[in-house]
């Protein structure tokens, strides 16, 4: 089998487009919504990132503001800006960029936002909520794969999905997640005995473990789903996901590559959360 390839660049294009008109409605009986992206240091992959945020917001008509703050910046002045924030009406999303320099203890600032703008949905709050089933703010990278399965009518319900990786961020997110959606779960971590059973089992196979070429075509079952989440830069400079992707497209009925897959929906999904943010706030 020859997988069909799913783009998410393709798809974050036409949902961005319908957020666009969604915003120039909004905008026209006074809503503005507007994402603060707070940053710190010089990491040059968060540069990075945070300037894909702002460009993508200012397409869709989000506005956007970004504190750059200096890698010396305290964990006090930083919970300082964050109740600030918490408390300008005007602002509906607020994120901080991870990882934070290890003197700032990043659960106390995840859980300083308010739950009300935590467009992460990495409170503590939110995930709760998540996991209970419960319509909040769902963390961003694993809401973008569920809407690339489902913009595919990809069957989750009563498949066995099998995540790699149990990051707070991607892994366990999108295990509960893929629960949500009456999946049966496993989730395979560095710990795992025999991993390979396993992901050679799966009917949709998440892998998020940030090594480049982690799974092969091998690892795989005919006909399964794959969600690759890694991006992994290799030597000459090229970009790369946690599988490798000719020979698990040959197996696979569908696959995302690395660009283009997962990456761009993680924005896309952003923008979702601090427009359904506004909304809530004008309710
Ligand atoms: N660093 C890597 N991914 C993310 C993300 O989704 N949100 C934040 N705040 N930081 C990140």
């Amino acid at each position: 089998m020859t997988a069909e390839v799913i783009y998410g660049s393709e798809l974050a294009v036409t949902l961005r487009n319908e957020m666009k008109e969604e915003v120039e409605g909004l905008r026209k009986q006074g809503i503005t919504p507007k994402l603060t992206v707070i940053l710190i240091g010089d990491d040059p992959a968060s540069q990075s990132y945070v300037k894909g945020k702002q460009k993508a917001s200012d397409y869709v008509g989000v506005d956007s503001e970004l504190f750059k703050l200096p890698s010396s910046t305290s964990e006090e002045e930083l919970l300082t800006r964050i109740d600030q924030l918490n408390k300008d009406n005007s602002v509906h999303g607020i994120l901080v960029q991870l990882p934070l320099p290890n003197h700032i203890d990043e659960q106390a600032i995840i859980e300083a936002i308010s739950p009300e703008k935590d467009v992460d949905g990495f409170h503590p709050i939110n995930i709760g909520r998540m996991m209970t089933g419960k319509d909040t703010f769902y963390p961003c990278t694993p809401f973008g794969i569920i809407t690339m399965l489902k913009s595919k009518n990809i069957k989750i319900d009563g498949k066995k999905a099998v995540v790699v990786g149990r990051s707070n961020i991607v892994g366990k997110p999108v295990g509960q997640l893929l629960l949500n959606e009456n999946a049966t779960v496993i989730y395979c971590h560095s710990r795992t005995e025999n991993m390979r059973a396993y992901t050679k089992d799966a009917d949709i196979l998440v892998v998020a473990v940030g090594k480049a070429h982690f799974l092969s075509g091998d690892d795989i079952k005919e006909g399964a789903v794959v969600i690759d989440v890694g991006v992994n830069r290799l030597e000459n400079g090229t970009l790369t996901g946690d599988v490798e992707f000719e020979s698990a497209k040959e197996k696979a009925s569908f696959i995302t590559p690395v660009p283009k897959g997962v990456g761009p929906m993680t924005i896309t999904m952003l923008l979702h959360n601090t427009i359904k943010s506004a909304k809530n706030f004008h309710q």
